[in-house]
């Protein structure tokens, strides 16, 4: 049903809660507040009862499509499990409610843990040091390339490219070309890896950075990775590891032993947080003892017993963004990182891979799967068999959003009965018959279903006849 917008309820006078009596009138109030920002027409605030209000957010809140509802299928980022418990430890009133600007014996808590989490990224990835400035991955590419520039900016390198696979992620190149380098794209080979003679020919003196996305986006580990780490080095050329994807290497390799001198993770795809449709990210960059004396400013060191920010930095490119970071991203990722342990870690990395192969294998005989296994945590599957009787990937993935996935309600997606399902779901939008399909709630009831909400604001359409433009498009997979 759509809904009518909070101003269209209640009646004039209504109110959800009352508030005593202002014991401060207009004249005290121009005291603290200048006349000139002082309202002369009241408010046009809505006027509902509390029952009224409740109901209308409630209702709204129904309309999400979300992970706690249905198993969603957009991103890693959403996709891996976000413990309920860490968004209660984010809350704790010493990491909420906190001020910036604190003096740093007040907020020793919150140092440690920055301080902690630190060591424990060291730890998983090998890099030397980490900033938590970076607001999420993308913002952690462009702070990574900038430190690229310092670096050579320092030792008086002349460097104007930045060469990119075409495998790696789109925010790639996107950050290249806004840190002022120019993109060199670098093609993948058969098996979908880099072409190592495409690299050795883009590779001169005048390339600042090679950026490499491993897992890369189709899902494959770069298993000539020391091969280009060779060739980089020849000419004083940095590796860039974007790490947003480390869930499938989580305790089992590490890009500082891979020698990458600066890499991103995404905290709010590896290590909790819910992130997709635009929440909280964190991108800490971590960097190689040579790249170190660039960070972002302040670090936090220990010295003695105590924890401070240290701003002493003279060879820094300065803050990437106000303050230290987004804190609750971190705090979420420590309380993830503290709870499983390495041997945790480690079956985490294993759990993505095993299921993203296990989907694969369900799939392969639907769908073209182009590049040939094991995938690391993801895969790339193709459509090409479905074009061919008027299908795209696009029709596909909207019916299993718009179609099927509504089926999956109060289902999570973190088991082997749920990859059974998505593997089901994608077989079964492809073969679908319109009469194998049982009737939906406001079939039954005379209203013709559009599944989830539509394009239209989910309004039921009274009185029309035969399946909806999306149904119709699951039986046209059915060819
Ligand atoms: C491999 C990779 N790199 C970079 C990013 C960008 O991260 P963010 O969305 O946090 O900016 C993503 C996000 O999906 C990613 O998967």
């Amino acid at each position: 049903m759509q809904s009518r917008l909070i101003f269209e309820q209640g009646r004039r006078g209504r109110r959800a809660t009352r508030l005593p009596d202002g014991t401060m009138g207009d004249a005290a109030m121009s005291k603290y507040i200048p006349p000139k920002n002082l309202r002369t027409t009241p408010a046009a605030l809505p006027e509902v009862s509390e029952i009224e209000m409740v109901r209308h957010f409630v209702n709204l809140a129904r309309k999400n499509f979300s992970i706690d509802t249905h198993f969603y299928p957009l991103g890693s980022c959403t996709m891996k499990y976000n413990p309920k418990v860490n968004e209660s430890i984010a809350g704790l009133p010493g990491f909420v409610a906190v001020h910036p600007w604190q003096p740093d014996e007040t907020v020793q808590g919150l140092l440690e843990l920055l301080w902690d989490m630190e060591q424990a990224l060291v730890e998983i990835t090998g890099m030397a040091r980490f900033t938590f400035q970076p607001a999420a991955g993308a913002h952690g590419e462009l702070t990574g390339l900038m430190l690229v520039r310092a670096y050579h900016d320092k030792k008086g390198n002349a460097k104007t490219s930045v060469v990119v696979p075409d495998s790696s992620h789109g925010t790639n190149p996107a950050s290249t070309t806004i840190s002022g380098y120019e993109c060199v794209s670098v093609k993948s080979n058969a098996r979908g890896e880099v072409d190592l003679d495409a690299l050795a020919g883009a590779l001169d003196d005048g390339v600042a950075a090679v950026m490499m996305t491993n897992p890369n986006t189709l899902g494959l580990f770069e298993s000539r990775i020391l091969e280009i780490r060779e060739l980089a080095a020849k000419h004083d050329t940095l590796l860039y590891y974007d790490g947003a994807n480390l869930n499938a290497l989580l305790g089992v390799a590490r890009p500082g032993d891979m020698g990458f001198d600066i890499v991103h993770l995404n905290l709010h795809k590896t290590f909790s947080t819910p992130h997709g449709g635009g929440g909280p990210g964190s991108g800490p960059v971590g960097v190689s003892e040579r790249v170190a004396p660039f960070l972002p400013v302040p670090l936090v060191e220990k010295k003695g017993g105590r924890y401070v920010f240290d701003y002493g930095r003279p060879d820094t490119i300065g803050m990437v963004r106000s303050f230290f970071g987004n804190m609750g991203v971190v705090v979420r990722a420590y309380a993830y990182i503290k709870a499983l342990g390495a041997e945790g870690l480690k079956r985490v990395g294993k759990a993505a891979v095993i299921n993203a192969n296990y989907l694969r294998a369900r799939l392969e005989k639907v769908l073209t799967i182009p590049h040939p296994g094991p995938c690391m945590h993801e895969f790339v599957a193709s459509a090409v068999k479905q074009k061919a009787k008027g299908v795209s990937a696009m029709d596909i993935a909207k019916a299993l959003l718009d179609d099927v996935l509504p089926a999956h309600r109060a289902r999570g997606a973190h088991d082997r009965a749920d990859r059974d399902r998505d593997a089901g779901d994608a077989r079964r939008v492809r073969r679908r018959d319109r009469k194998d399909r049982p009737p939906c709630r406001r079939e039954r009831t005379g209203v013709v279903c559009r599944g989830a909400a539509d394009d239209a604001g989910d309004a039921p359409r009274r009185g029309r006849r035969g399946p909806p433009p999306r149904l119709a498009l699951a039986e046209k997979l059915a060819g």
